[in-house]
């Protein structure tokens, strides 16, 4: 694996290997040595075309924790708003040294566009791209729903999740499908490894195509809710930014009909966890009191985001596989 674009390039293989990776990763930086020298001497550039708080600090935690230096570029501010190009931001970034790029940008494809071009010979990680993609997302989502799913703390050290995939769980995915990027890593990577996924929906919010996904598709959340055995069901960020003012449906009947209210988070199975990507609009797609009740695991997302990263840039760095993360682990 030179890069990580899209949740399609992986393996089931590669998928539980990176994983497993992570909660190595986990176990490690819980320990008292919170650093492992592993990218010592490497630098990762952080490359962001669009705001970011948990992707962006968990990446720069993550190079962090395994030694590497850190180069946070952010485009407001930057020489972009004279109209620098993405070829010549890279490059000039590039010429200061980078061993590996994660970048997020508004444009879908512009990741693969950095890998493909020659204009940089780093390993590259895409970390949200438009409405395409979120690879390491949906690879945290999966790390969290793993641990759910085997009766262990969704987050924090853990051993037992090692080597399991997902089959069995069935996953609601809620929402504004048209506009996510972590809908569409997700469907993959569920069904890589072993999930059923279905896409509940007003049909307004769900891109041209859904047809093909390897997915099932809902409009009606009650309906959806009572048809399955849901493992988790995972809310979607209204992407209001993305819309016009006349779009259907209006906020109220949104909420109404596709949100995760006070009624539907106490009718889930009592082992069905509530996720949610971030950042959340509180009282519209999530109610408060399903955000922060017992079932929610919206910040063991957040935190298992800084292991899997870790896991993402030591395989893509170094090449080296579960096995070398352990035994580097054990001598930090
Ligand atoms: N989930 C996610 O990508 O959040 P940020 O936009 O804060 O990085």
């Amino acid at each position: 694996m030179k890069h990580l674009l899209s949740t399609a390039d992986l393996s089931r293989a590669d998928a539980v290997d990176l994983l497993d990776v992570a909660e190595e990763m986990s176990r490690a930086t819980a320990r008292e040595v919170k650093k492992l020298p592993v990218l010592r001497g490497l630098t990762v550039v952080n490359l962001f075309f669009e705001d970011s708080t948990r992707t962006r600090i968990s990446f720069e935690a993550a190079a962090k924790r395994l030694s590497a230096d850190v180069i946070n570029f952010s485009a407001k501010g930057s020489s972009v708003s004279k109209g620098e190009s993405l070829q010549d931001t890279a490059q000039t970034l590039s010429a200061m040294g980078a061993d590996g790029v994660v970048i997020r940008h508004g444009g879908s494809g512009a990741p693969h566009r950095l890998a493909s071009a020659g204009w940089i010979d780093a390993p590259v990680v895409n970390a949200g791209d438009g409405t395409h993609e979120h690879p390491t997302q949906a690879l945290l989502d999966a790390f969290t729903l793993r641990r759910v799913l085997a009766g262990l703390p969704a987050s924090g050290p853990a051993t037992g999740a090692e080597g399991r995939a997902l089959d069995g769980a069935t996953v609601g995915i809620v929402g504004d499908v048209l506009h996510s990027r972590v809908a569409r890593s997700n469907v993959h990577l569920l069904t890589t490894l072993g999930a059923r996924v279905v896409l509940i929906a007003p049909p307004t919010l769900l891109p041209v195509g859904v047809s093909a996904w390897p997915c099932e598709v809902s409009y009606d959340f009650d309906e959806a809710l009572a048809a399955h055995d849901f493992s988790a069901v995972m809310m979607l960020r209204v992407q209001q930014e993305r819309m016009h003012a006349a779009f259907f449906p209006t906020a109220r009947e949104y909420a109404r009909r596709w949100g995760m209210t006070d009624a539907r988070a106490a009718a889930l199975g009592p082992d069905c966890a509530i996720m949610h990507p971030g950042p959340m609009n509180r009282g519209f797609e999530i109610s408060a009191a399903a955000a922060d009740s017992s079932r929610a695991v919206v910040l063991d997302q957040v935190a298992n985001g800084v292991s899997v990263r870790m896991a993402v840039l030591y395989r893509l760095l170094t090449g080296q596989g579960s096995g070398a993360a352990a035994s580097t682990a054990q001598t930090a």
